[in-house]
C-alpha cells in the first residue's frame, strides 16, 4: 500500500505556506518591495507593510507593536533572548534551561557558558515535563534568567509556563520561552503569560521560511542589547533591511492559525489525533511517549511513540521512518538532533526522561497539519505496522 497523494504528518518541522499568506506576500512584493528605511514613496510603502504586520502580530498576540521583533526565525530569536539580555548584566550569572530545549537554546546557552556563565539544567519527569521544585530551588542568586520551551516538539509535553513565569516573577529572574510549537497548537496572549520573552517563528504555522519573532515585554527593552550591529532596523535591536514581504506572509498565516484555534476545527483534529492514538496504541509493540492526552496536557496534534519488536528489541526510528516514506508517510523519528551515530541515535530528549539508550533510539512522531483529515488517517496503522515488519 502506497498513499498517493502522500501524507504528510511532521507539521512539528515545517508546514506548507497556506494560500492566505501566499497571497499577502503576493501582494506585499508588488506594492512593499522598498527599503523602510527610504524616505521615498517605495520606502514608506514598505515602512507601512511591515507596521501593519507588526500591528497584527501583536493583537493576534495580545500585545502592543513595541514588543514585537521580527527577526529571521526562532534560531536567531532564541540567541538574541540569552545573549542580548546577558549584556545586561555587569558579571557573569545563572540561567537555567530545562533538559528538554531544542537544540538552538542549548546552543546559545552554550555561548553563554563560554563567557563565563553557569548554565543549570532543569530535569524533566517521564514525561517530559519540568519539575517546578528543582526550579525553585534554582531561582536564587546568581540565577538571573530562564529558558523553558513552551512545547516541547518531540514528545508533545506542554511544560506549565503560567506557574514557571509566577515562580520567576517572584523571585525577580526573567523568563524567557521558545513557544515554537505552543503558538500554533494553542492560544497564547503574551502580556497576560507572564513570560518576559518569547520565540516563536512562521513556518510552523504556515508561514514562509526565514521569518520568525522575538517579543519582548517593555520593561526588559532597555535590558536587551543586540548581538549584531548594522542599520539599527526593528528599535535597534536586530540590524539588516527587514524582510517586509516574509512578515506579511507571516502576520497572515498567524491571523488564519489563530482564527482557527477558535474554531471547532481545532476541537475536531484533536478527536482525529485521539482516535488515531488509540488506533496505533492496540499495535503490539507501540508506546506511548510523552504525555497521555487523556490526563496531560500534550499538543492537541501531536502523537509520538517508542517502537520494539516482538521479541522486545527496540526497533531503530530513523530505520521505521524512511520505511514509512516507502509508503508515501512522512513521519519524523523524533531524534534528528541526537547524540550518538547513524540509526541507533539516542535521543537527548528521550534520555532526559529516563528512557535506555536503545529505547531513546526508538522514538516515532506524527504531528498532524490542521487539514488532515480522518479518511488519510484510517489506513496509516496498517502501514506502520508494514513498516515494523520490513525493521525487525
Ligand atoms: C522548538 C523549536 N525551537 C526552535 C526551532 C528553530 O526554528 P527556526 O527554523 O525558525 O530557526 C525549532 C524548529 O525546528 C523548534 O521546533
Amino acid at each position: 500500500m502506497v498513499f498517493e497523494p502522500p501524507l504528510y504528518l511532521d507539521a512539528c518541522a515545517t508546514t506548507p505556506l497556506t494560500q492566505a499568506a501566499r497571497l499577502a506576500m503576493d501582494q506585499a512584493q508588488d506594492l512593499a518591495w522598498g527599503n523602510p528605511s527610504s524616505l521615498h514613496g517605495f520606502g514608506l510603502a514598505a515602512l507601512e507593510s511591515l507596521e501593519r504586520s507588526r500591528w497584527l502580530a501583536a493583537e493576534l498576540l495580545g500585545t502592543t507593536p513595541e514588543a514585537v521583533h521580527f527577526c529571521s526565525g526562532a534560531t536567531e530569536s532564541v540567541h538574541l533572548a540569552l545573549l542580548g539580555l546577558a549584556e545586561a548584566f555587569a558579571r557573569p550569572a545563572r540561567l537555567v534551561i530545562s533538559a528538554v530545549e531544542h537544540p538552538a537554546l542549548n546552543a546559545a546557552a552554550d555561548q553563554l557558558r563560554r563567557r563565563g556563565w553557569q548554565v543549570s539544567t532543569l530535569p524533566v519527569d517521564a514525561t517530559g515535563r519540568v519539575l517546578l521544585e528543582p526550579l525553585q530551588e534554582l531561582l536564587q542568586p546568581p540565577t538571573r534568567l530562564v529558558s523553558v520551551i513552551g512545547a516541547q516538539s518531540e514528545v508533545g509535553t506542554v511544560q506549565p509556563m503560567a506557574a514557571i513565569a509566577s515562580l520567576c516573577r517572584a523571585a525577580g529572574v526573567l523568563l524567557h520561552s521558545d513557544a515554537v510549537q505552543l503558538v500554533p497548537q494553542q492560544p497564547l496572549l503574551f502580556d497576560a503569560s507572564g513570560i518576559d520573552l518569547l520565540t516563536l517563528t512562521a513556518h510552523k504555522l504556515g508561514g514562509p521560511r526565514g521569518i520568525g519573532a522575538l517579543l519582548v515585554r517593555p520593561a526588559c527593552l532597555p535590558l536587551l542589547k543586540p548581538v549584531l550591529g548594522g542599520g539599527s532596523q526593528e528599535q535597534g535591536l536586530r540590524s539588516g533591511t527587514e524582510a517586509v514581504v516574509l512578515a506579511a506572509g507571516f502576520a497572515a498565516a498567524l491571523q488564519q492559525r489563530v482564527q482557527w484555534l477558535a474554531s471547532d476545527q481545532a476541537n475536531a483534529l484533536r478527536q482525529r489525533r485521539d482516535v488515531l492514538l488509540a488506533a496505533l496504541l492496540a499495535i503490539p509493540g507501540l508506546q506511548l511517549s510523552g504525555p497521555d492526552p487523556a490526563h496531560q496536557e500534550r499538543l492537541p496534534h501531536h502523537i509520538s511513540l517508542t517502537a520494539q519488536s516482538a521479541t522486545g528489541q527496540a526497533l531503530s526510528g530513523r530505520r521505521l521512518v524512511r520505511a514509512l516514506w516507502h509508503q508515501g508517510v512522512a513521519a519524523s523519528s523524533g531524534s534528528a538532533c541526537s547524540s550518538g551515530a547513524g540509526d541507533s541515535a539516542a535521543s537527548p530528549v528521550l534520555l532526559a526522561m529516563g528512557y535506555e539508550p536503545a529505547q531513546a533510539a526508538a522514538g516515532l512522531r506524527f504531528s498532524l497539519l490542521p487539514d488532515t483529515d480522518a479518511q488519510q488517517l484510517r489506513l496509516l496503522p496498517a502501514a506502520l505496522q508494514a513498516a515494523m515488519a520490513a525493521c525487525c
